[in-house]
């Protein structure tokens, strides 16, 4: 057992919290400075980037979120500099027990944009993929109905803590609900694990990209989501375009896919 997971088991939660925080921090601190101290296309104060970033701890403190600050920060900084150029709606692929969502739909309804989220909320899909070690050492594995939260689970926590005014849930597996979706994607959030969900959002929402929007993958700690990623084949063949530029791939958790 390692020493993360031996303090996730034996230590209370709100230690456990601290331990994470504190664990994160290096990360976490510099990119919540940088968000709060600077201005966002969409216009924002400095209160409600302060609000939003204290939001962000509140929610991981009450809903179980295995994303870090800094990454879903990341992400609200980019989305709240799209700016009008780049219309379109935030798609997140992947609700878990609705912490991202949550947030995400704070950052929505600052900038006046609509939360689309997609998650079977039964977990995983029957599948054979052989996965492992991250590439942080960590080992992963996502058996069918593995992280299965149920949709009103999900809605309550959104409820609670973030704004489910801005949302529209689409339930099932992605294969089913995502290619009759057909709205201009501004920006999206990829944290499904599997190779085979990530293609099946990939070959979705790609196409429906406004030009300079971005799609995260938050789920590129995984070899063989990076192998994904790389494979100029998957994105000549299956996506019909060439591999765009991606920020991050190999060294980061979190990948921006540039359209
Ligand atoms: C790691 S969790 C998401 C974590 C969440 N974004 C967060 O940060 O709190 C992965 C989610 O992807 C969903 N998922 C994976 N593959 C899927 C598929 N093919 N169709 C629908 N949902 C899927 C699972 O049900 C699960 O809720």
């Amino acid at each position: 057992m390692t020493l993360r997971s031996s303090i996730k088991k034996h230590t209370p939660w709100p230690l456990h919290y601290l331990y994470r925080k504190l664990y994160y921090a290096p990360k976490d601190i510099p990119a919540a400075l940088g968000f709060v101290c600077h201005s966002t296309k969409s216009p924002t104060t400095l209160w409600q980037r302060l609000s939003l970033v204290r939001s962000f701890y509140s929610i991981t403190y009450h809903v179980e979120s295995p994303h870090t600050e800094h990454e879903l920060i990341t992400i609200a900084r980019r989305i709240l500099n799209l700016g009008l150029g780049v219309p379109g709606t935030i798609v997140e692929a992947g609700a878990f027990h609705g912490g991202s969502t949550a947030k995400l739909s704070l950052v929505a309804k600052l900038c006046g944009r609509t939360l689309d989220v997609f998650d079977s909320f039964e977990g995983m899909p029957e599948n054979d993929e052989v996965h492992g070690k991250s590439i942080f050492g960590r080992e992963h594995h996502f058996p069918k109905g593995s992280h299965a939260v149920g949709l009103d689970e999900v809605k309550e926590n959104v409820s609670r803590y973030g704004d489910i005014s801005r949302c529209r849930f689409h339930k099932g597996f992605f294969s089913e609900t995502m290619p009759g979706f057909k709205e201009p994607v501004a920006l999206a959030c990829i944290n499904a694990d599997l190779v085979q969900s990530t293609k099946d959002v990939l070959h979705a929402l790609y196409p429906l990209m406004t030009k300079g929007g971005i799609i995260y993958s938050q789920d590129a700690h995984f070899p063989w989501i990076i192998d994904l990623l790389k494979d100029d084949g998957f994105w000549r063949d299956e996506i019909g375009v060439e591999k765009p530029p991606m920020e991050g791939l190999g060294h980061l958790k979190f990948v921006a896919i540039l359209r």
